[in-house]
This record gives C-alpha cells, sequence and structure tokens, in this order.
C-alpha cells in the first residue's frame, strides 16, 4: 500500500516562510480581531453599566423621596415606569428586606431568599454593588446593579436594577462569527499571497542550490539567470562567478596534469629507450656507452629539476612557502646571482654589464636570488654569442626596480602575455632544454613579496624583464 505523502515538504525554504507569514498573519489578525471584539464587549458592558448606574442614581432619589413618606403607591409606579422594557428588571425592597415593588412580579412571587440575589447583601450593607450575574431564577446573564436608598444616612431601601444582555451576546457572536469568517478569509488570501513570496524567495533559493549541486558533481561554466533586485541577485552573481573561476580553474588543472604528464614521458621514454639499447648491447661499446650514460643523467637531471620546479611551484602558488624576511642589500644580491651565472656567461660568449644602486630591500634573499636566477638563465639560453646582457637597479619612489636586459631573438607579441604560464614556451618543439616554469616560478616568487614583474620585447632584438619590489622601510 502506498503511504500519503504531504503537498508540501515541511523543511523545506519555501514551506518554512509559508509557515512564518500564515503564523504571523493568523496571529497578527487574530490578536487585532481579539482586541476589537474585546474592547468593542468591553465599552458596550461599560456604557451599559453607566446607563444603569445614571438611572438608579435618578430613580435612587425619587423612590427615596416616596420612601421617606412611606408613599408605596407611587414607589410601584416608579418602578412600573421604569422597568417597563422587556430587557430591564426592576425591584425595590425595603430596608428590613421585603420586596415592596417589582417590574417582574410573575418571576418574583418564587424568589424565597433575596439575600442570596447577586450584590443585595451589600446593598443592605449600605454599599452599591454591581455586575454581571445570571438572572434570578434564569439561566441569563443579565447586567445588574444594586444600590441602597438612603437619606439621612439611614437605610430606606434598596433599589436593584438589571438588564438582559442576551440580545446583546447574540448579536455579539453573529459579530464574533463575522469577524472569525473575516479573519478566516484574510488569512486564507494571506496565504495564497505569501505562498506566492515565499515562492518568489524560495525558487531562486532552489535553483541556486541545484546549480551548487551542479558546481559540486564538477558540472562547471553554468549560468545562473536570477530577475531580482536583491541579495539573491548578488549570490547569484557570486555563484556565477564562483562557477566561471571554477570552470577556470578546472580547466587550468587539466592543463597542468596534460603539461606536466607530457613533461614527464619525454625524459622517462628517453631514459627508458636509452637502458633498452644499452642492455640491448650498447653497453658493449664504450663510446655509445658513455653517450647513453650522459643522457640518462641529463635527463634524470631534468626530471628531478621539473620535479623539484613543480613542488616549488605548488608551494609557491598555494602560499604555503615560508619566506625568511630579511633586509637585502640589492647590489649583494645582483652579485650573488651574477657569480652564480658568470661561467656560463663565458661559456656563451656574453658579457654581463651590471649597474646597481645603492638600495635595500626587504624579502627572502634565497628565494629573490632563484627568481632573479631564472631570468638570467633564460637571459643566457636565448643571448646570442658576443652579446650582453644588462642589470640594472634603481628606486623610483617607494619601489627598486631591477631590469634585465638581453639581445637575444626576443619574444613575439603573441607570446608576451602569456610567457608566465606554466609550461608555456614559445619552443613548441621543447626542442629547447627547459619546461617553461622557469618565469611562472619567478612570477610567484615576486608576487609573494608584494612586487611585480613584466617583460618587454622587440622581436630579434632581445627581452627586457623589470621587477619592481617595494624598498625596505
Ligand atoms: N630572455 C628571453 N628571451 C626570449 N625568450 C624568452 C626569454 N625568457 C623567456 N623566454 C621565453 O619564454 C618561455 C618561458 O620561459 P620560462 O623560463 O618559463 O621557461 P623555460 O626557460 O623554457 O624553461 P625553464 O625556465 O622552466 O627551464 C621560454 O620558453 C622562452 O621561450
Ligand atoms: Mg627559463
Amino acid at each position: 500500500m502506498r503511504c500519503w505523502t504531504p503537498p508540501i515538504k515541511f523543511n523545506t525554504i519555501h514551506a518554512k516562510l509559508l509557515a512564518t507569514y500564515i503564523l504571523l498573519t493568523t496571529l497578527g489578525t487574530s490578536l487585532m480581531a481579539s482586541y476589537i471584539l474585546w474592547s468593542f464587549h468591553a465599552y458596550f458592558m461599560r456604557t451599559r453599566q453607566a446607563d444603569l448606574e445614571n438611572w438608579t442614581t435618578a430613580l435612587g432619589e425619587s423612590v427615596a423621596d416616596a420612601l421617606e413618606e412611606k408613599d408605596i403607591p407611587r414607589v410601584k409606579l416608579l418602578v412600573q415606569r421604569y422597568g417597563a422594557p422587556q430587557t430591564v428588571t426592576l425591584r425595590v425592597f425595603d430596608a428590613q428586606g421585603n420586596l415592596i415593588a417589582t417590574s417582574d412580579p410573575k418571576l418574583d412571587r418564587r424568589v424565597t431568599n433575596w439575600y442570596v440575589v447577586p450584590g443585595m447583601q451589600q446593598a443592605f450593607q449600605n454599599t452599591a454593588a454591581q455586575g454581571v450575574a445570571k438572572g434570578v431564577l434564569s439561566n441569563e446573564d443579565r447586567l445588574y446593579i444594586a444600590r441602597p436608598i438612603e437619606r439621612k444616612h439611614q437605610l430606606l431601601g434598596v433599589l436593584r436594577m438589571s438588564m438582559t444582555l442576551e440580545q446583546f451576546q447574540r448579536q455579539f457572536m453573529r459579530v464574533i462569527w463575522s469577524v472569525l469568517g473575516t479573519l478566516a478569509l484574510t488569512i486564507l488570501l494571506c496565504a495564497l499571497i505569501s505562498s506566492r513570496f515565499a515562492r518568489s524567495l524560495s525558487k531562486p533559493i532552489e535553483i541556486m542550490r541545484n546549480f551548487a549541486i551542479r558546481l559540486g558533481s564538477g558540472n562547471f561554466g553554468d549560468r545562473l539567470i536570477i530577475h531580482q533586485n536583491n541579495e539573491l541577485d548578488q549570490l547569484a552573481v557570486e555563484l556565477n562567478r564562483m562557477s566561471e573561476r571554477l570552470a577556470s580553474l578546472d580547466h587550468e588543472r587539466r592543463v597542468f596534469l596534460a603539461n606536466v604528464s607530457h613533461e614527464l614521458r619525454t625524459p622517462i621514454s628517453n631514459v627508458q629507450v636509452t637502458v633498452d639499447a644499452l642492455k640491448g648491447g650498447a653497453y658493449e661499446e664504450a663510446q655509445l656507452r658513455d653517450r647513453f650514460f650522459q643522457t640518462i643523467e641529463n635527463e634524470t637531471k631534468r626530471l628531478s629539476r621539473l620535479i623539484h620546479d613543480l613542488l616549488d611551484l605548488g608551494r609557491l602558488e598555494a602560499g604555503v612557502t615560508e619566506l625568511e624576511v630579511q633586509t637585502i642589500p640589492l647590489r649583494g644580491l645582483i652579485n650573488r646571482a651574477v657569480n652564480a651565472v658568470e661561467p656560463r656567461m663565458q661559456a656563451a660568449g656574453v658579457t654581463l654589464q651590471v649597474n646597481i644602486a645603492e638600495l635595500q630591500i626587504t624579502g627572502d634573499p634565497e628565494r629573490l636570488l632563484q627568481a632573479i636566477l631564472n631570468l638570467l638563465d633564460n637571459a643566457i639560453k636565448h643571448s646570442r654569442p658576443n652579446s650582453q646582457v644588462f642589470i640594472s637597479g634603481h628606486s623610483a619612489g617607494k619601489t627598486a626596480v631591477i631590469k634585465i636586459q638581453d639581445q637575444g631573438q626576443g619574444i613575439s607579441e603573441s607570446d608576451l602575455p602569456r610567457i608566465f604560464e606554466q609550461f608555456y614556451t614559445t619552443d613548441p618543439s621543447r626542442k629547447g632544454s627547459g619546461n617553461g616554469l622557469g618565469l611562472a616560478i619567478a612570477k610567484r616568487i615576486i608576487e609573494a613579496h608584494r612586487g611585480s614583474i613584466t617583460a618587454t620585447s622587440i622581436p630579434h632584438q632581445g627581452a627586457t624583464f623589470t621587477i619592481s619590489l617595494p624598498l625596505q622601510g
């Protein structure tokens, strides 16, 4: 047997919003309705009570006059006159508690003890009493007032007037039902409007939830379209930005993996082939053997440099590289770099022109040295024999500007914007000796020092790399 499922899931935002709206509406309208009904009821009771008071005050005086003169017929006349209306009962008692006159003789004949009638005891003790009580020998609610009739501090009698509340209660019930009806209608209407409101809020949230789920399962690049001028729209914009970012990160990750596997595959297969050749007999021939061992050594060196660079880049990008920051005299730093590459410069037939101002920068000397060495490595690789490489360093405002300029083949306009990307080399054959990571690493190091690095080049006239770093202090 299929079990019943509720039309709305109660833990959704829509249901919660709807429940909140309906609850608030019901609470608000009910409170308002109860207050209206209560104040209407209280107002009616107060005015009726005030009427009773006024009537009995005036009547009391007339009855007192009559009682003073022991004019009972006149008391009866007064009672008959003022007690005429169906809704009102009027009684007058003498000071001993005997009923002198009543507007409802038929009923009163059946009353044996007047002291149990509400208000009577207080009235016979000279205190006026009023309130709501059941009618004498009846079940209807009546508003009553019992007041002593006094003259010269002598109790002459008691006057008790009551009026039925039945008619008022019937009308009041009708008012209550119509208010309840209106309330129900209002709540229904509000529920419909609230549902639309809740839907207008929950729908975009649902769409964004599904979008986030799709993002979570790797579907990048979708776009959210939410036409609402509020926070949800801003959230949608941010989610779209996040989706684009994730899509570009995912793309970068795939490219990176493709590049890494490509970079690793070449040297590994080279080593593989060489070892097989050695095992296949090349080992016997000394010259071949030495050359093959040299190849294996070169390839393993390249592999370890690649892995070392990758780890470095990975740490720099993740921002987990601890920088040992200290004050560095720029000239000293550049000299260390120059010393490191001098043998290779000479081997390549390239001369160095160094002109560094006396500047202090702050940073991790090893890391900054690595960045400068990566640039000098490129300058050497791309310089022509008998050309020069210029290294200059000067301050510009609060920045130290280091320029490394070579007279090599330069970099084409199309390559310039991409040379700082990982694995990007302008030599697609990769015959060159590089992995395309040097500039990417240099850039991350300089950025980790709150600096910047740029490249300019005139093809075939060399390239210039400019590093800007904040000066010390
Ligand atoms: N001074 C330069 N002159 C001409 N081209 C350059 C120069 N510096 C870099 N390039 C080009 O930019 C590309 C990226 O340089 P990068 O240093 O990142 O890689 P690489 O030198 O090829 O390899 P790696 O530095 O990882 O060994 C190089 O392949 C090279 O083609
Ligand atoms: Mg390089």
